[in-house]
């Protein structure tokens, strides 16, 4: 579906000239695509709608006629479609995300550490319930899978490995005693609207927007602390104010990528102190940056080989996983897989031994 919307808009000039009257940088293609799905939801159009997933259930076929179908109702919505634009930026929260984090967090149950986590650019806080889901790791080969997880609930993340190098997989997931989000404009599932524009924002697959709508009850039912503000200003404070004990966690999945280099040497400050002082992990899943051909570091900070910028290049967007951790003021970091962006696939890079509790991936 996701593919079939942008072709109609790539193809069609009317609806190409909807969509250059919104700004370059507020992401054009993905807002429209967004706002004509918020209006295909609302609306209900017939027979159009049919076309479109519903949560659980699989994904519909595509209409002979969705072209036509999707271009004529953009046009006829034009104007709803622009006030959307407008109220709205582009807001991609993808739960599924958390299957990049967990086999990163392989080493703190090894550990035996209790974790506070800390998700940097939460949006949603759908990431600081990962101990909430289900997971099941498929491959590399046909016959494997791993699960590990809460096996009654609601949010199953399927992620598909890749590669020769099976991640960490332990028997259950960390255990987490407290949990907070930062965000520059945190988003609030208990207003309506705010789950409707989100929900629009999710790629029309049936596997995504169940997984969103299912990690919303999620995070309805646990409310979690959130704090509204610039991560290099509030994360100070925050870390101060978490108890001695447990391991700090600093999580972030699309996030960091959006920092200026500038913001990005102040976050690493913050951390290089704290972690100097009291054990901390943080984990990063970000593209390499600066977006585009050009990228050639991680926001880590890591040396990334020059096998993965040109697979970056040939490729396209994926997401760096990567490491950094503290322990007894000693700084080690790692790169450790890289992972689809919607966290369709994930691959291990890191060619270490698995700690011992940690299992590899076995058939299941
Ligand atoms: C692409 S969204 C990712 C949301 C979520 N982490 C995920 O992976 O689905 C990036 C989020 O980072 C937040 N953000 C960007 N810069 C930030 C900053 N300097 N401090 C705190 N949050 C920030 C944005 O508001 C947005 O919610």
């Amino acid at each position: 579906m996701t593919a079939a919307q942008f072709g109609v808009l790539r193809d069609d000039p009317e609806l190409l000239a909807i969509a250059t009257m919104i700004a370059p940088e507020r992401l054009p293609a993905l807002l429209f695509s967004a706002a004509a799905t918020a209006l295909v939801l609302e609306h209900e159009p017939s027979p159009m709608r049919e076309s479109f997933p519903r949560v659980g259930a699989p994904q519909p076929p595509l209409s002979p006629d969705f072209r036509e179908q999707y271009r004529t109702f953009c046009l006829d919505h034009r104007d709803d479609l622009l006030k959307l634009c407008e109220a709205h930026r582009y807001q991609m929260n993808e739960v599924g995300r958390c299957a990049d984090l967990v086999p990163a967090l392989a080493p703190t149950i090894a550990e035996g550490r209790e974790l506070v986590l800390v998700d940097i650019g939460t949006g949603a806080g759908l990431t600081l319930h990962l101990d909430r889901y289900r997971y099941v790791f498929r491959g590399p080969q046909p016959d494997r899978m791993t699960t590990v997880g809460d096996d009654d609930s609601v949010v199953v993340l399927e992620t598909e490995v890749r590669g020769s190098l099976p991640p960490p997989i332990t028997p259950v997931l960390p255990r987490i005693v407290d949990r907070i989000g930062i965000d520059v404009e945190p988003l609030d599932l208990f207003d309506s609207g705010v789950r409707a524009w989100l929900a629009a924002c999710v790629p029309q697959e049936s596997a995504a927007i169940t997984r969103f709508q299912r990690a919303v009850e999620v995070a309805i039912a646990n409310p979690a602390r959130t704090v509204r503000g610039d991560a290099c200003d509030v994360l100070p404070a925050i870390l101060e104010g978490i108890p001695s004990g447990p391991l700090v966690c600093l999580v972030d999945t699309y996030a960091h990528v959006f920092f200026s280099a500038e913001a990005l040497a102040r976050f690493h400050a913050i951390v290089e102190q704290f972690g100097g002082r009291r054990d901390l992990d943080w984990i990063s899943v970000d593209p390499l940056v600066p977006l585009g051909d050009a990228a050639d570091r991680s926001v880590l900070d890591i040396p990334v080989p020059a096998g993965l910028l040109e697979r970056n290049r040939r490729l396209g967007l994926f997401g760096l996983i990567g490491r950094v951790r503290y322990r007894g003021g000693k700084r080690a970091r790692s790169l450790l897989g890289i992972a689809h962006p919607g966290a369709a696939w994930l691959e291990w890079i890191e060619a270490q031994r698995a700690p011992r509790s940690a299992r590899r991936m076995t058939p299941g």
